[in-house]
């Protein structure tokens, strides 16, 4: 006697039944980069199909995206000035805080989640205030603005707030900021467990966010490291995070496997620019099945205990479920 899998295998019907794992439109948080201006869509040279707009051109967006059944956003500011504190982002007519206030305006049944960070914003393209003598970003300082940033957000009509930088605290500052200011409601996602990742290379041509020297390794985690990777997502479940995060996702499924039995809390992974940008020009150079590679990417997602995916593929998903 031997087992006979395939007996289960034959028919396309029962193979539906008996799948394990699925994607769903809702499962899905489709990143967006707004600039000032109008008129603006700028498609990104090594992210085909990914474009930085102004807050018009997002707004139209936002129409095709509800036609597809997506309803979630997190949104990047790209300030058209920089400052060593990065003080657009913590400024109520900043590019961030104005595109919230438009598109809830005209898309109230959106759920606008924003990026919480700095590197977009400083001159230094690090996500903080420097320390002049560590050379890093000093983590309780930028705790403080954080704190301002997260209450920027909300006064303007986030739905979500997602902080990014990978400083110690940022969670409790946060919550603490939001609640003082009349946002117990709003939910925090934390990026709980973000590497330092060559995969974010074209992301930071888009929101040009290239650190102006050094990287970070002193604040975001050394790929190498799973015990710490849960530590850290524990770390934020502790503080009050809503929902955790794995970022980036191809690279990692390990550990949003570990993070997902290690908690109870909602788990997103991130999948990232780098990765979108290998399927893509791998499609464009004919070398793989693009849409096939992308479902098959997405369910692994899934399967690793992913609930939420924030993703660049996220429209063409949507399309290829609607099928
Ligand atoms: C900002 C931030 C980054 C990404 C999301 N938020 C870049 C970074 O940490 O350098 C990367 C997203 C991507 O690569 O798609 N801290
Ligand atoms: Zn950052």
């Amino acid at each position: 006697m031997f087992a006979r899998f395939r007996r289960k295998r034959l028919n396309p019907v029962l193979r539906d039944l008996l799948q394990e794992t699925h994607l769903s439109l809702n499962d899905f948080i489709y990143p967006l980069f707004i600039k000032s201006g109008e008129g603006i869509k700028k498609e990104v040279d090594s992210m085909p199909g990914v474009f930085q707009m102004s807050i018009d051109e997002v707004i139209k967006e936002c129409e095709v995206l509800k036609s597809l059944g997506i309803y979630s956003i997190i949104l990047f500011g790209i300030p058209d000035i920089k400052d060593s504190v990065g003080s657009d982002a913590m400024c109520e007519h900043g590019i961030i805080a104005s595109s919230i206030r438009a598109i809830k305006e005209a898309h109230p049944d959106m759920f606008v989640v924003t990026d919480l960070c700095f590197c977009e914003y400083t001159d230094h393209g690090h996500c903080g205030v420097l320390d002049p003598i560590l050379e890093t970003v000093d983590n309780d300082i930028t705790l403080t603005n954080l704190g301002k940033q997260a209450v920027v957000h909300a006064q303007a009509g986030a739905d979500m707030i997602a902080p990014s930088g990978m400083m110690d605290g940022m969670i409790t500052t946060i919550r603490e900021a939001l609640n003082g200011n009349g946002f117990s409601h709003i939910p925090i996602m934390s990026y709980s467990t973000k590497f330092s990742s060559a995969y974010y290379g074209p992301f930071r041509d888009v929101a040009e966010s290239s650190p102006s020297f050094g990287d970070r390794r002193s604040y975001q985690m050394n790929p190498a490291n799973r015990k710490e990777a849960i530590l850290e997502s524990l770390a934020d479940e502790e503080e009050g995070a809503d929902i955790l995060m794995v970022k980036p996702a191809l690279a990692y499924l390990d550990i949003v496997r570990d993070i997902k039995e290690s908690s109870s809390l909602p788990l997103a992974v991130y999948n990232v620019s780098g990765e979108y940008s290998m399927l893509k020009m791998a499609g464009k150079a004919g070398v793989i099945d693009y849409e096939k590679v992308m479902m098959e990417t997405m369910i692994g997602f899934k399967r690793a205990g992913a609930d939420i995916i924030i993703s660049y593929h996220a429209k063409e998903v949507a399309q290829l479920l609607k099928k």
